[in-house]
């Protein structure tokens, strides 16, 4: 469906196209319908390509063209729906929506609801939204159907049989079913179109210096994010491709340089390589780089397979007196012996893979399979042993864990080398990103990417997750070392004092409150914030006039104080040469982040876990 807005942005458009011969650019789009940034025209864009009015066309912003027109319906809104409380039904036809006829197929009549509340949002279903329902009173179980109860009392619902009797299940885990003998349906749900506009251009009428736009469309709710290379390891806090993809598509284009300067397991750069622009990537933690690398190298699937499958048969071969068993502390904590001996072994063979990128990419799921067979909670991040019966029964069945990542990695690479861009590189930097990695000045066209929360202590700890994995495939000379990741990391070493000079009122805010409850979780942070300025500075250094940077970041609670890393970051950002263009807000639906933290270190005590996080676009001035 097309909504007003869509409408004239096409007409602009074919009016442009026609008369220049060529369509207008982001910007252009962006000046016309005074539009808050180029990232709006972009999301205009998309919808009308996705709704197939304009061809797709690697995303130039110049290479936009129109389709022929296809065949289109107007389907009329009927009034609004609760997917909380039912209410009451009503039908007051007011508006029309425009949609092509192949997103709800060419049979049965259909209509149009605004939905109201939350009840449906794990179906994806918002506040907001607009359903499109086909007409018809009987429904499959499982359906989201529009049910009416209770005489004239219509809700938006999963509909099931049960027992005789009818249940209309939420899909949001908060909220109880309903039970009806009798419900009427009034027809099933065939798409769902997110209410973005009025989102995208109105903004936040707070008091603020900066404005945060919440802009659903930027979640990603549902979509596939493990395609390509991007599934062959887990990472805390990746980056959801489509997040990665739609940044560069918008403020960069084929051929440019970008950079991730904290590319972390590398997702951006991956999608970097597949739409063709060259790329760096920098990180702290050594296991992040390995990871990275064996993310954006093309490898050849058969000769990959092949080496694989040799490794496999010279593994059986390996005697228990041939291995070696890795010296590093407390490895008799972490693993069982038996595993010590099987992973030991599969070492042995990695080793003797001779072309160096292959064993570096069948090492990432070696990486894997040392976290799956350790003694570790595998849904932690941070380095915690299992317990009682539950150590005693652990059993891992190691070559079958690493068989399982192997196979599906290398499907993946497959993937990944069919479709990267021959002609694109990309470069992963072992490096500091606070200070000059050798990165030519003004040389980077578009810099993408996402900080740490905070402090590796109290948020994520990079190097903790990374330990067992990082002291076994040799990462370090001394595999003691790894232990020391984490102070080495953004904010790791908190400061003497709270005496600083770094321009920013909410970071003065925010510091006076936590330091009030506790002056040392008040250092960590201005430590954080420190570092993350110097990187700012070197971001400034490296990107060329007039380009973009953009940021995701989370503003974390620290004592119960929110802290606005957003506004933060636009205002330090302000100060070293940038102009801050957009703050976006998006909900995380799958970001892997911890289920429970206390940074309070009370046991028991809760801070809540990031379910939003907002993407900040600057502009180097
Ligand atoms: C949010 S993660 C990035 C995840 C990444 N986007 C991905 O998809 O895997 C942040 C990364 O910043 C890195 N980091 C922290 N401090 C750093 C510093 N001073 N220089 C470079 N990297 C740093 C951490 O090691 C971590 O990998």
């Amino acid at each position: 469906m097309l909504t007003k807005k869509q409408v004239q942005v096409l007409d602009f458009i074919k009016t442009y196209r026609a008369k220049n011969d060529y369509a207008p650019s982001l910007d252009e789009i962006r000046r016309k319908f005074k539009l808050a940034s180029v990232s709006t025209a972009h999301y205009y864009i998309s919808k009308l390509q996705d709704a197939g009015f304009l061809n797709k066309e690697h995303n130039q912003p110049r290479a936009v063209s129109t389709v022929k027109a296809k065949q289109t319906i107007e389907i009329p809104i009927l009034g609004a729906i609760a997917a909380g409380q039912p209410i009451e039904a009503i039908e007051i036809p007011d508006e029309t929506i425009t949609i092509t006829k192949d997103e709800i197929g060419q049979q049965g009549k259909h209509y149009a609801l605004r939905v109201q509340g939350s009840s449906m949002i794990d179906e994806g279903i918002f506040d907001g939204d607009i359903v499109v329902v086909r007409k018809q009173d009987v429904a499959e179980n499982g359906q989201t159907v529009v049910a009416v109860i209770d005489d004239n009392e219509a809700t938006l619902k999963k509909l099931y049989r049960e027992n005789g009797k009818f249940r209309l299940q939420p899909a949001n885990p908060t909220l109880f079913p309903i039970y009806r003998d009798e419900v009427e349906v009034r027809g099933v749900v065939v798409k769902i179109i997110r209410n973005l506009e009025s989102q995208l251009d109105q903004g936040q009428s707070r008091d603020e210096k900066y404005v945060r736009k919440i802009d659903y469309s930027w979640d990603y709710r549902g979509e596939k994010t493990k395609s390509y290379t991007h599934g062959i390891h887990t990472y805390p806090a990746m980056f959801i491709p489509q997040v990665g993809r739609r940044l560069l598509e918008t403020y960069s284009k084929e051929g440019d340089t970008i950079c991730d300067i904290f590319c972390g397991s590398g997702s951006a750069l991956v999608e970097s390589r597949l739409i063709g622009r060259n790329a760096y990537g920098i990180d702290l933690n050594p296991l992040a780089i390995v990871l990275a690398k064996a993310k954006t190298t093309p490898i050849n699937p058969q000769k990959l397979t092949k080496e694989y499958l040799s490794l496999l048969d010279r593994v059986e071969k390996i005697k228990d007196n041939e291995i070696k068993r890795p010296g590093f502390k407390n490895i008799d904590f972490w693993f069982k012996d038996k595993v010590i001996v099987k992973l030991a072994k599969l070492k042995k063979a990695m080793r003797e893979v001779k072309d160096k990128t292959i064993q570096d990419f069948l090492m990432v799921a070696f990486s894997e399979t040392v976290r799956y067979s350790s003694n570790t909670k595998t849904g932690e991040f941070k380095l915690v042993r299992v317990k009682g019966d539950k150590l005693e029964k652990h059993d891992p069945d190691v070559i079958g864990i690493f068989r399982k990542h192997a196979e599906k990695n290398i499907a993946g690479m497959a993937d990944f080398y069919k479709d990267a861009e021959k002609n694109s590189w990309t470069r992963i930097i072992y490096g500091d990103s606070s200070k000059d990695n050798e990165i030519k000045a003004n040389s980077i066209d578009c810099i993408v990417t996402s900080p740490p929360y905070g402090d590796s202590r109290t948020t994520v700890a990079y190097g903790q997750f990374s330990r067992l994995s990082a002291q076994w495939i040799d990462v370090f000379e001394d595999s003691n070392d790894a232990s020391g990741v984490d102070n080495d990391l953004l904010g790791g070493r908190a400061t003497k004092n709270l005496i600083h000079t770094l321009s920013s009122g909410y970071l003065k805010e925010s510091l006076e409150k936590i330091a009030k409850q506790d002056e040392a979780r008040a250092k960590d942070v201005l430590s954080f914030n420190l570092g993350l300025n110097e990187c700012l500075k070197q971001a400034h250094r490296i990107l060329k006039p007039g380009k973009y940077f953009c940021l995701v970041v989370g503003n974390r609670l620290v004592k119960q104080v929110r802290i606005p890393t957003d506004f933060i970051i636009a205002e330090l950002a302000e100060k070293i040469g940038f102009t801050c263009e957009d703050i976006i807000v998006r909900n995380i639906p799958g970001k892997r982040m911890p289920i429970k933290n206390s940074p309070t270190n009370i046991v028991g005590a809760l801070e809540e876990t990031m379910n939003k996080e907002s993407i900040v676009v600057l502009r180097k001035n």
